[in-house]
C-alpha cells in the first residue's frame, strides 16, 4: 500500500514585485509519523496575509523572519489533529499554528495551541483579524465616542472589522476607502459605514473631504502613501492615526514617501503610532468576548472569501494583493 502524502508550498525565487504562481514550488512529501512529545495536525485553512508578501524580501522591514529560498512558507492556519505522541493535545482537538502552507504538519505539541471548536461557527475564523482592527482602534488610537473616523482599505480583513467596530463603540461616523464600486456599494450598504469612496476615484484628499466636511478624529491606516498624507490634511487638532499597514508599500515594493508635511502634524498635535498586533496579545480575550457576542447577535458581518487547495495559495496570495477579494481570504486545504 502507498504511503500517504500531502502537498507544500515552499518559495523557490524572491519576486520581483508581486508573485507569480513560478516564484513557488508545490512539492508533494510523505505524511510524516509523530515521534514522542509531536503531533500530527491535517490543517484546515490557511490565513493569506499581505505580509507574506513582505516577508519574501530579502530584507524584509518587519519583525519576523524572511521567507527561506527552497523552504516551505510559515503563515497562520487552523487544522486538527490526527495522531498525537504528546499528553497535552488528542486526536480531534482544533487547534491554530504557524506551519500552514502545508497540508499536513507535524511539530512539538508546545508549537500548536488548542481552540474551542465551539467558539466559531467556521474553524476559519479563528484565523480572522479582528484582534488586530479592536486594539488599533480602542487601544493604539484610543478611540472616543463621537469621533469621526476614516478607515482605509476598508472592505479588506482588517478594514472590514475596523469599520463596524468603531461604529460599535460609538464612532458618530465612518468612513471607508476601498478600490471598486462594488466594494464601495458593500462598505455603505452590508457594512453600514456612513461614506465610502472609490481609491481610484481621483486624489484621496479631495474624496476625504467630500466624505468627512467636519474633519476626521482617527484614521484606521492599513495603506500610507496617499491616502495618509490626505487623511494628515484633513484631520482634526489632536488627532489620532494608528498605522497598522502599509498596503500601498507592500503592493508596489516602492518606499514610502510618509505622512507629508511635518508641519501640519505640529501644528495640529497629531499622534501618529505604528503598532503590531503581538505587542497586545493581552487584549485577546477582552476582544473575543465582544466579538463573539456581536457575531451571535447579528451586530457584526464577517466578511470572508475562501480559495479553494493549496496549490491555488500563491496566485491567490497575488490576487489578494490587486484587490480581487474581499473580507478575510483564506484557503481551505483538502480539497
Ligand atoms: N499591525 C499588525 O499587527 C498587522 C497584523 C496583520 C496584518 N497587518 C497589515 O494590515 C494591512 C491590512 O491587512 P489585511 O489582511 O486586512 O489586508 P486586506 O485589506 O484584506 O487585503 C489587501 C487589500 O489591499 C488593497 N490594496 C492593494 N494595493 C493597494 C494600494 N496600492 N493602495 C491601497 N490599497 C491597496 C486591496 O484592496 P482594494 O483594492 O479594495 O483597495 C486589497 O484587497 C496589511 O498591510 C497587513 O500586512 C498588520
Amino acid at each position: 500500500m502507498n504511503s500517504p502524502t500531502g502537498l507544500e508550498v515552499r518559495l523557490a525565487f524572491r519576486p520581483d514585485g508581486l508573485p507569480t504562481p513560478g516564484d513557488f514550488e508545490i512539492a508533494e512529501v510523505p505524511v510524516p509519523h509523530p515521534a514522542p512529545g509531536q503531533v500530527l495536525v491535517r490543517n484546515l485553512y490557511l490565513s493569506l496575509d499581505p505580509g507574506m508578501l513582505t516577508l519574501m524580501s530579502a530584507e524584509p522591514a518587519v519583525p519576523r523572519p524572511r521567507y527561506e529560498l527552497g523552504e516551505v512558507l510559515y503563515g497562520d492556519a487552523v487544522g486538527e489533529v490526527i495522531a498525537s505522541a504528546d499528553p497535552s493535545l488528542a486526536e480531534g482537538d482544533l487547534v491554530v499554528h504557524r506551519l500552514g502552507w502545508r497540508e499536513y504538519a507535524v511539530a512539538g505539541a508546545e508549537v500548536f495551541r488548542r481552540v474551542d471548536p465551539a467558539a466559531y461557527p467556521t474553524p476559519s475564523l479563528h484565523l480572522g483579524f479582528g484582534l488586530v482592527a479592536y486594539v488599533g482602534l480602542v487601544h493604539v488610537a484610543r478611540l472616543r465616542p463621537g469621533d469621526t473616523v476614516f478607515v482605509s482599505s476598508a472592505a479588506g480583513a482588517i478594514g472590514s472589522l475596523a469599520g463596524q467596530i468603531a461604529r460599535l463603540k460609538g464612532a458618530a461616523r465612518v468612513i471607508g476607502s476601498a478600490g471598486s464600486p462594488e466594494k464601495v456599494r458593500n462598505l455603505t450598504g452590508r457594512l453600514g459605514f456612513d461614506a465610502a469612496f472609490d481609491r481610484h476615484d481621483g486624489p484621496a484628499l479631495d474624496r476625504l473631504r467630500e466624505a468627512a466636511p467636519d474633519g476626521i478624529d482617527v484614521y484606521f491606516d492599513n495603506v500610507g502613501g496617499e491616502q495618509l498624507r490626505a487623511a494628515v490634511e484633513v484631520m482634526n487638532p489632536h488627532g489620532r492615526i494608528a498605522v497598522c499597514g502599509a498596503l500601498a508599500r507592500q503592493s508596489s515594493g516602492r518606499p514610502d514617501q510618509g505622512p507629508g508635511d511635518l508641519l501640519t502634524v505640529a501644528a495640529k498635535r497629531l499622534t501618529i503610532r505604528g503598532f503590531t498586533v503581538v505587542d497586545h496579545l493581552d487584549k485577546a480575550a477582552e476582544f473575543g468576548q465582544q466579538f463573539r457576542r456581536w457575531l451571535r447577535d447579528g451586530e457584526i458581518v464577517y466578511e470572508e472569501t475562501v480559495i479553494d487547495g493549496l496549490p491555488n495559495a500563491p496566485r491567490a496570495l497575488t490576487d489578494l494583493l490587486r484587490g480581487a477579494y474581499t473580507g478575510k481570504t483564506v484557503v481551505r486545504l483538502g480539497s
